[in-house]
């Protein structure tokens, strides 16, 4: 299975790596791995424990049976040691100190590094540390280096300890500060530096939104290019026509996550909604098609070459939800029509209970888009406003259970992301859509 992709920011403390990091993570919808943190956990625990030198069996067994977790969201890194929440803990200088001094060892490494490789399998996440470019994802698709001038790296640490209630003074912070730079840069075992392929952000003058939007494009950027040639330039042609024909207007497309399993929920109206779709996000999309449109060979090829993968029946059976379960777990986007067949009268069909299978069991964001005018676009007619297609924010899934119990939710599941489709027409619109 394709590993989740990684986004790594490093560089020396003060940079703005963290809140950047952060709020990276919650625009993009990924998680956040602040792999600093993992090291200042080690640290804490050796402070509380008593354990004067690392290089004794007392160390050893603490780094063996060390029993931290670490809960990863979109945006958030929590670390426990035990049953306790420590992640306020972690800030005290005293603990980065002796963080940064156990770092330098590599079975303190190895064991961190296999941390954060677990934890990055469980979805697209931002990783934050020194050498995560380097050494921990050398293969990370983005990687950014962030660097500020020392004197405004430690007026900002200033500030920041004294908003979690830390008193010290600039010139103190600016020793602490320098002490670390040259430990993390001079030690033997993955030392701090830029990767030949990350890009450099000097933050000493650059405001944070700024920085935050330098990395969000960035991204963006990779995620296009992660598109065949022929299939972006088919969707460049789709979406050049349809603007002229039939005026297409797109709206919301941020909210669809550019990595990892997702699900489009569209409503049905035309021929025209998938390539329309399709024709408008930044990475690939999978969609399922009766099998019959695949019987004249050549469209056959071209439809299997551009993610149209043939399904025995119109509404999704058995093997179709294989498929699809297939295609979300190895981190695809997919596109599905709940009603599960074009409506050709106005408003919105009735769902069927495919989609909220698939939704509950994949466990992947549900993105709802509403396709307005296509049905006059498909018969050659513009009329209105032409072609609207607007995509909302994820759909909240209850979780269910497995079996019988949990299919008794379906119903009512379908019928939350067809209202979230429904949602999506403006008030004048709504009035002449019924769910
Ligand atoms: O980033 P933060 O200041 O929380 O990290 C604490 C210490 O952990 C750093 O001073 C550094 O020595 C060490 N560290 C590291 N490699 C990482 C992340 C942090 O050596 N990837």
């Amino acid at each position: 299975m394709r590993r989740p992709p990684v986004i790594a920011i490093d560089g020396p403390a003060g940079t703005g790596k963290t809140t950047s990091a952060r709020e990276v993570a919650r625009r993009l919808g990924f998680a956040y791995l602040d792999s600093g943190a993992l090291y200042r956990a080690i640290g804490l625990s050796v402070l509380r424990a008593g354990i004067g030198d690392p290089d004794t069996l007392a160390f050893a067994k603490l780094l063996n049976e060390l029993p931290i977790r670490a809960e990863t969201g979109i945006g958030v890194f929590r670390v426990w040691v035990g049953e306790t929440d420590v992640t306020e803990d972690l800030r005290d200088p005293q603990v980065a100190a002796i963080a940064s001094k156990l770092a330098v060892r590599s079975d303190v490494r190895r064991r961190i590094d296999a941390w954060l490789r677990e934890l990055s399998r469980l979805g697209p996440s931002v990783v934050e540390g020194r050498d995560i470019g380097t050494t921990v994802f050398p293969d990370a698709p983005l990687k950014i280096f962030m660097t500020a001038d020392i004197e405004e790296r430690a007026r900002r640490r200033l500030l920041d300890l004294r908003r979690h209630g830390i008193e010290t003074s600039l010139p103190e912070v600016v020793r602490q500060i320098g002490e670390r730079d040259t430990r993390d840069e001079e030690r033997k075992e993955a030392p701090l530096r830029r990767a030949s392929d990350a890009i450099l952000i000097d933050t000493t003058r650059l405001e944070f939104e700024a920085q935050v939007r330098l990395i969000v494009a960035a991204w963006y950027r990779h995620v296009r290019k992660t598109r065949r040639w022929c299939y972006a330039a088919e969707q460049w042609s789709i979406r050049s026509v349809a603007r002229v024909l039939w005026g297409f207007h797109v709206e919301g497309v941020e909210n669809v996550p550019t990595a990892g399993g997702v699900i489009l929920a569209c409503n049905h109206k035309s021929y025209l909604d998938p390539p329309l779709v399709g024709s408008v996000l930044p990475r690939e999309i999978y969609f399922l098609a009766k099998r019959e449109l695949f019987r004249i060979p050549v469209i056959s090829g071209w439809m299997r070459s551009r993610n149209v993968v043939p399904i025995d029946r119109g509404g999704v059976d058995r093997t179709a939800l294989a498929k699809a379960m297939g295609l979300l777990a190895q981190g695809n986007a997919l596109l599905l029509f709940p009603e599960g067949t074009r409506i050709r009268r106005p408003g919105l069909g009735a769902p069927r209970e495919g989609i909220a299978m698939l939704a509950a069991r994949a466990r992947v964001p549900v993105i709802p888009a509403l396709i307005q005018g296509s049905w006059h676009g498909e018969r050659g007619r513009r009329l209105g406003g032409g072609i609207h297609l607007r995509f909302g924010p994820r759909v909240a899934i209850p979780e269910v259970a497995e079996g019988r119990q949990g299919r008794i939710l379906f119903p009512e599941i379908a019928r939350l992301i067809m209202e979230a489709i429904g949602d999506l027409a403006n008030a004048e619109e709504s009035a002449r859509i019924s769910v």
